[in-house]
């Protein structure tokens, strides 16, 4: 299964924020905006991959959401404002909680979640302008890509990736985080993954 982890320093980590000012909120714009790239397509969703965001934005970092589109699920393009926040609210210290149908909220750190996700055999790519061409790399059917927001990622986590991930570009120049989930989506879909 594909999966996408999205890393914000500054997405807000409670669910009161305002949707209609998403900047505010920590650049939450950018969160929606590469989500939309990730599980929506013209006539419906891809509910064969789950997107996560790891959030460590303030009250209460970090923050990690796990999406996996079901059929239960309401969602509209115009509204993930919302979902994030109704997400958010539903946190419960000490436990992983579904929040909605396929969505999930716990308390834990990015390179926890990649390290989880090396262990269950998992293979790593972090998506990075420098990589290697995303055209010449072999992906398996269980990938995890990973992207950072407007910053970029820290410098301690991307050294930990950088021995455990292969770093892998979309092109030569520096695109939108939501473009390179499109891309890479794109490349999946034509190699059948
Ligand atoms: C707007 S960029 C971040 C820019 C930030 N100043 C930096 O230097 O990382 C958002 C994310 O998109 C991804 N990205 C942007 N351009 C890329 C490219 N050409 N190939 C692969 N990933 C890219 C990276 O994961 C990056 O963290």
């Amino acid at each position: 299964m594909r999966e996408f982890v999205y890393f914000s320093q500054s997405a807000r980590t409670s669910g009161n924020f305002d949707v209609k000012d998403l900047m505010k909120a920590g650049r939450m714009d950018i969160a929606i905006h590469s989500f939309i790239q990730g599980v929506f397509l013209s006539h419906g969703f891809r509910k064969d991959m789950k997107f996560h965001f790891v959030f460590y934005g303030m009250p209460d970092p970090p923050k990690h959401i796990e999406i996996q589109i079901k059929d239960e699920l309401e969602i509209s393009k115009k509204d993930v404002g919302n979902l994030i926040r109704k997400i958010l609210y539903k946190y419960k210290e000490g436990k992983k909680t579904e929040a909605l149908p396929g969505c999930f909220i716990e308390k834990k750190s990015f390179l926890k979640l990649i390290d989880e996700m090396i262990d269950e055999g998992k293979e790593i790519f972090l998506l990075d302008k420098r990589g290697e061409d995303i055209r010449k790399v072999k992906i398996p059917e269980d990938c995890v890509f990973i992207l950072g927001d407007h910053e970029g990622l820290p410098k301690k986590e991307l050294k930990r990736l950088k021995e455990a991930a292969n770093m892998v570009s979309v092109g030569n120049k520096m695109y939108f985080a939501s473009q390179t989930v499109a891309v890479v989506n794109n490349e999946l879909d034509y190699r059948g993954i």
